[in-house]
């Protein structure tokens, strides 16, 4: 039963407000923050109210708690109901996607720590046993990173090859040195800035960037004899201009339309064998995305973010019309675990690989290492370096050691 709720403002990863959420019941305790998003889909739930973080406390906290305390924390699904009550607005703008993503999954630590279980084990009970493969984010461009940065938003690895999850998350920082070191070989005056997930910020071209990246998978792969692979986010909504309907490349000074942006990533996905490659295409493109996936097939998972915003209705579109074969899942898209889960579901049931993900404004809150690990997620994607980044592959450490060592689940909780 919840005995008390906690709301504060905190900062994210770039300085800015959002809020971290405690909820302690007779015997559990849940503290759970919101990230936030820079390159965020249209059609994502609204983080906050246009008031801001400070509003939602001074003018929801009294009735937010009021109405949660006495509640099962366990019930979830219903307290999620009450919450959109509470909210009224289709797109979560009153109290905002981020206050109620919050309070939904501190109730659900809450709730897990009353079993005196892991938050991973008691949403996805004795079934899980796989940890998701880390996708580390390498080099910085787009939205994240500053003006000669390359277009292309992330230079991702995955290293598919590794045995476990120590051997990946230092696989994956291995990659980043190494990209580091090309980087300032390739340009001398290299000051080695980092962008909003802890990529490298280049002054590089998009193909540079890709060369690079190519040459540090497969030095870091031959010295440890496993193998990683490239992937990459475009995140193009950005580079999208509607009224010519092109693609600005400005880092380029390359225009391209619907079928030569195809063309580009399907290349480059050829070319450099792309394990994974997110909105290839930009967000409203569901015709253009089925093109890329039907040409593409299973070679390469083909994940819609921005197209999806975590969102089930979205992606039943996007299956019917074969729009991808894989997703991205961010809770704070959608606003609630219970949606959040639906979303999962409904992709798993037609194939389509769901991706866990970090925001590029993060929190050292580590939720979403064991949301990957309870809907079992084969990928989750949540940088490589830095604190925000790497409170959730530390967190990846701990649970394989749990799985691994069942009593260490007790002593961890
Ligand atoms: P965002 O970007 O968190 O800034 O929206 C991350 C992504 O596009 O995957
Ligand atoms: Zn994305």
């Amino acid at each position: 039963v919840i005995e008390d709720v906690n709301i504060r403002k905190i900062s994210d990863s770039r300085g800015n407000p959002t809020l971290e959420v405690d909820i302690l019941t007779t015997t559990g305790h849940g503290r759970v923050a919101a990230p936030s998003g820079a390159s965020t889909g249209e059609l994502e739930v609204a983080s906050f109210p246009e008031e801001g973080v400070d509003h939602v406390i001074t003018e929801f906290g009294n009735k937010i708690v009021s109405e949660l305390i006495g509640l099962d924390a366990s019930e979830g699904i219903y307290i999620d109901q009450i919450l959109k009550e509470m909210d009224g607005t289709e797109n979560l703008s009153s109290l905002g996607g981020n206050t109620i993503v919050a309070i939904s999954l501190a109730a659900a630590k809450a709730a897990s720590s009353s079993h005196g279980l892991p938050l991973y084990r008691f949403l996805g009970g004795n079934m899980v046993e796989e940890i998701p493969y880390p996708l580390g984010n390498m080099i910085n461009g787009g939205a994240h990173a500053g003006k000669n940065a390359p277009d292309i938003q992330e230079f991702l690895v995955v290293p598919v090859g590794a045995d476990n999850i120590t051997d990946a998350i230092f696989a994956n920082s291995k990659v980043h040195k190494r990209i580091g070191e090309l980087i300032k070989v390739k340009d001398k005056s290299f000051t080695g800035g980092k962008g909003d997930e802890g990529g490298w910020a280049p002054n590089l071209s998009n193909y540079d960037a890709l060369e690079i990246q190519a040459q540090a998978c497969e030095d870091v792969s031959n010295e440890l004899d496993f193998i990683i692979r490239p992937s990459l986010d475009l995140a193009p909504s950005g580079l999208w201009d509607n009224g010519k309907e092109v693609y600005v490349y400005g880092r380029e000074g390359v225009e391209r339309n619907t079928g030569e942006q195809i063309d580009f990533v399907k290349e480059i996905i050829e070319t450099y064998k792309m394990f994974f490659v997110e909105d290839p295409l930009h967000e409203k493109d569901f015709a253009g995305f089925a093109e890329l996936t039907r040409k593409i097939g299973r070679k390469c998972l083909i994940c819609g973010d921005d197209i999806f915003v975590t969102n089930r209705n979205i992606l039943e579109e996007g299956i019917r019309m074969g729009a991808a074969n894989s997703i991205i899942i961010k809770p704070n898209q959608i606003g609630t675990l219970s949606d959040t889960y639906e979303t999962v579901k409904l992709a798993k049931s037609n194939n389509y690989v769901p991706v866990v993900s970090h925001r590029s404004g993060e929190t050292t809150d580590e939720t979403i290492a064991h949301l990957a690990v309870a809907f079992s997620c084969p990928l989750i994607k949540t940088g490589a370096l830095g604190g925000e980044r790497i409170a959730k592959l530390n967190e990846l450490i701990r649970i394989e050691e749990q799985m691994l060592c069942p009593s260490m689940a007790r002593l961890n909780k």
